[in-house]
């Protein structure tokens, strides 16, 4: 597919996650095990993180290119509605979720920013192009991630409720999934270059998502809960295989590694 049909696809599907139909209050009745709300608390938080990285990436060669931040533009607000969702599943259980658990999130100090430092590292290349190559790629595996992420959880807590809520969120998620990767593909494909810088950054700097800002202890928690034990970890083995694909990117183990590190 070219870019141009990816993007056009993308744009005319993208909307507001369809909630209204999802019974909140049976969350009272027949609530989440605190694992489970732990690792919801960490995807509300980054889910409402997007818009934070939106900013980051704006200032990178992303933004020259109008179908880049096309779909930029519906991802982020896409993202938001998951993060809302998700603040409807926490507050059923008594919980304070939505503005003010996310204005207490962003007031705290950051930590390094890994997304950021890599924006910086496109900036100072006079590349952009290769930049917006190593963006695709990073994003994809983000939401490779993340897509698994929820369905790992949705497997291990059994809810019919949060099952319904997360396929939804995740159908959302394998259409990121599809516009990054392809637009990874397509970007890497053919251009050594551009191969090498990418690998170099997802080697050195990619860690799994959120964790440049939740606190060490939850991202440990959470890539333990979902992605170690047997399951969790050919969940992992497939994502590094999605990798081992995309044009000079074969052989990283980067959620291999991200597991074993969290042991
Ligand atoms: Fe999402
Ligand atoms: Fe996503």
């Amino acid at each position: 597919m070219t870019m141009r049909t990816t993007i056009d696809s993308y744009k005319t599907r993208a909307g507001r996650l369809d909630t209204s139909d999802i019974d909140f209050g049976s969350f009272m009745d027949r609530p989440l095990s605190p694992e489970g709300l732990r690792c919801l608390r960490y995807m509300h938080d980054i889910e409402h993180h997007t818009v934070c990285y939106l900013r980051d990436l704006l200032l990178t060669p992303a933004h020259r290119d109008p179908d880049v931040t096309a779909f930029l533009s519906c991802w982020s607000y896409e993202e938001l509605w998951h993060g809302e969702a998700i603040a409807c599943v926490l507050e059923a259980h008594g919980e304070e979720a939505g503005a003010p658990r996310i204005a207490r999130l962003r007031s705290r100090r950051p930590k390094r920013d890994l997304l950021a430092l890599v924006a910086k590292l496109g900036l100072s290349t006079t590349a952009g192009d290769a930049f917006v190559a190593l963006h695709m790629t990073w994003g994809a595996v983000n939401e490779w991630t993340t897509q698994a992420g929820y369905a790992r959880l949705a497997s291990l807590e059994g809810h019919p409720v949060l099952s319904e809520l997360l396929k939804r969120i995740m159908k959302q998620e394998g259409r990121h999934v599809d516009f990054y990767a392809s637009e990874a593909a397509r970007r890497l494909t053919g251009k050594p270059r551009y191969q090498r810088l990418t690998r170099l950054a997802l080697r050195h700097l990619w860690r799994p998502v959120g964790s440049g800002v939740m606190p060490r202890s939850e991202v440990a928690f959470l890539v333990q809960h979902l992605f170690d034990g047997e399951e969790g970890r050919s969940m992992a083995a497939r994502i590094d295989r999605r990798i081992d694909a995309l044009p000079g990117q074969e052989g990283l183990d980067l959620l291999g590694r991200a597991v074993a590190r969290t042991r």
